[in-house]
This record gives C-alpha cells, sequence and structure tokens, in this order.
C-alpha cells in the first residue's frame, strides 16, 4: 500500500473523496491509469481461394471470408484506420485426414500472406497455425487409431509453420495446442533460415463455447468429439501458467490468452509471471455477443465494446486479437 486513506467524516463531511479525481472530462482523462491505442490491435481475417471471392459470415456480423486480394484490400483499410496488424487464418474445401494443405504454398492462407506483405509492406502479418481447416475430421491435429495424436501433428504443424513463413509471415501463431509444438516450430524455422520469424503462441488456449462463431467461418467444428482433450478445462487457473511456462521455454516470443473478457483473471496472473509481450484473443462469441446485443438496441456497441477492450488491455494484456480492431482504432482517432 502506498497511501493512508483517511476514512473518518469532519462534522458529518466526508475527508477522502474520490470523485474530486472525476470532475469533467479532461481530468478524467488525465488520470485514467490505461489507456488503449490502436497499436495493440490486431485484425482477424478469413482466407479463401479464388479471387474477387466475399462471403459474409452470418454468425459473425461485419466479417466475411474473402479471397486473398480482398484480405489485402481489407488488410490496407485497416492498417490506414491505424490497425497494425493482421491474424490470418485460411479456410478450405480441400480437407483429408493428413491436413495437406495446411501447408500448400499455393493454399489460401499462403497467398494471402503474400497479397497482404505485397500491398502494405509495414502491415505485421501473423498467421494461426493450425490443422482444425484442413483435416477431414475437423480436430487440430492427427487423428491415429481414433485418438488426436500429439507428436504425428508436431511435424505437420511445423510445416505449415514453415510455409506460412515462406510466404512471408513475420509472426506464426500456433493455436492447435498440442504439446512440444512451439519447440518443433522453433526448430524448423532455424533450421531452414527463419530464425527472424517470432512465435506468437497461443499459450493457455481454453476449450470455450465462444469460438461457436469461429467455426462457421472456417468450416472448422469438430465431425466428431470435442476439443476438451487438448484445449484447457475453463476451471483451470494454475495449468495456463504452466502452460505459458513450457511455450516460454520452448522458445515462445509471445504468449496469449484465449478467451479473454471471461478469463480476465487468467490474463492478469500471466502478466505477472513473464515479461513476454501477452495477447489476448478477445474470440468470436465474446465479439457476437456484444453485436446481437447492440442490434437489439440493448447495449451501445462503441461504449460497450471500448469497455470491454480497455478491460482486457487494464487485467494486463499488451496486444487485443479482435473482429472489432477497424472500429476501435477509428473510434480511437476521433477521440484524439
Ligand atoms: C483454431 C482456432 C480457433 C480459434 C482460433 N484458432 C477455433 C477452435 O479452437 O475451435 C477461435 C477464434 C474465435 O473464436 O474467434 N484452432
Amino acid at each position: 500500500m502506498h497511501d493512508h486513506e483517511a476514512t473518518h467524516t469532519i462534522a458529518g463531511h466526508p475527508t477522502a473523496r474520490p470523485r474530486r479525481l472525476r470532475r469533467g472530462a479532461t481530468l478524467r482523462r488525465m488520470v485514467r491509469e490505461t489507456r488503449l491505442s490502436p497499436d495493440q490491435l490486431i485484425l482477424p481475417l478469413f482466407a479463401v481461394p479464388g479471387a474477387g471471392v466475399e462471403v459474409p459470415i452470418p454468425s459473425l456480423a461485419g466479417q466475411a471470408r474473402l479471397s486473398p486480394d480482398l484480405v489485402a484490400a481489407r488488410a490496407s483499410r485497416a492498417y490506414a484506420a491505424g490497425v497494425p496488424a493482421v491474424l490470418l487464418f485460411g479456410v478450405s474445401d480441400e480437407k483429408d485426414a493428413l491436413a495437406s494443405v495446411s501447408h500448400d504454398p499455393d493454399g489460401a492462407v499462403q497467398r494471402a500472406v503474400a497479397a497482404v506483405k505485397d500491398a502494405v509492406p509495414d502491415m505485421v502479418v501473423i498467421t494461426d497455425v493450425c490443422l482444425c481447416a484442413y483435416t477431414d475430421h475437423g480436430h487440430c491435429g492427427l487423428v491415429v487409431d481414433g485418438e488426436v495424436d500429439n507428436d504425428a501433428s508436431l511435424e505437420v504443424l511445423a510445416r505449415a509453420a514453415l510455409s506460412h513463413a515462406e510466404a512471408g509471415a513475420d509472426v506464426v501463431a500456433p493455436s492447435d495446442m498440442m504439446d512440444g509444438r512451439v519447440g518443433a516450430i522453433r526448430r524448423l524455422l532455424d533450421a531452414e533460415g527463419f530464425q527472424g520469424t517470432a512465435i506468437l503462441s497461443y499459450a493457455a488456449k481454453y476449450a470455450s463455447a465462444f469460438y461457436g462463431p469461429f467455426r462457421d467461418a472456417a468450416g472448422s467444428a469438430p465431425g466428431y468429439g470435442d476439443r476438451k482433450g487438448y484445449q484447457m478445462d475453463p476451471a483451470n487457473g494454475r495449468e495456463a501458467l504452466r502452460e505459458v511456462r513450457l511455450d516460454v521455454g520452448e522458445g515462445a516470443d509471445m504468449v496469449m490468452v484465449k478467451p479473454a473478457a471471461t478469463y480476465l483473471d487468467v490474463i492478469a496472473r500471466v502478466r505477472d509471471i513473464t515479461d513476454l509481450p501477452v495477447a489476448a484473443y478477445h474470440v468470436s462469441g465474446e465479439y457476437s455477443m456484444l453485436k446481437a446485443a447492440a442490434e437489439r438496441g440493448w447495449l451501445d456497441e462503441r461504449t460497450a465494446t471500448m469497455e470491454t477492450l480497455t478491460a482486457i488491455v487494464r487485467a494486463g494484456s499488451d496486444l487485443v486479437i479482435t473482429y472489432a480492431a477497424e472500429d476501435a482504432a477509428n473510434w480511437l482517432q476521433e477521440l484524439a
């Protein structure tokens, strides 16, 4: 504790009056503790094959599956609004047992990476590394004898990450939750001359109901079973710290907590145990809840969204991945 708080009253008047510092917008602005900046925002985008393709995602208002050319156009617009980075997901109809398209150099995400780097060279391009959009069963790893096989999946994940780096990705972000994948990806990237490609690890990723709209967008819902065998139990906080320590040990450059708004305690605890940048993913369901309530007039979209993003940063996150990144950047510019 720094201050002694006088709590007594003098002649019926309180001596401590926090409200004094809430008088007027200018004073409130001066004593504000958390400052959200567009620099902290990362916009997720979904890449599909083709050209000129834009397919809106009904459960994710304002978002669409885009072909690489339109991913680049959307990224340029976001960059112009002040958003420094995109997180790219590949969506594919070509699925098989080995997730072959995950590391196809001509895949939609690989092409989208190149298109964004070409259109906006200064924009940071992050790619999601996972197999769920490419396996015929929709699990995040390869299935061997009816089970998601950890070690068999590592090689394919590393190849997918390498294909993203080869396409020009600045950062690869493994979201599969296999054990040891950060190390496997780091080793292959280094061996192939991509020492400069950073890893943002989805370190504490929970088996959450809030990914529903994303799975519509990516066509990646598991065909059978669920992801509880690899994603974390929402009841566990300490385990998140263990996951973070392991990923840091394997060479992660940044770590992520996902989802965000329902895991603010986890963000705060992760912030306490690492000096690496911490990111949090305000996921599809969290975004769609705000959108749906705003559409019905039950919430004010702008203030509710900014309050949520500010809370995520207040909890200790340096970076926020959000479908509202471009809107938030525009709102922040209007305020400045
Ligand atoms: C892929 C992946 C998912 C999300 C990010 N990467 C879905 C899942 O794990 O099922 C969710 C993102 C969101 O809901 O916005 N594994």
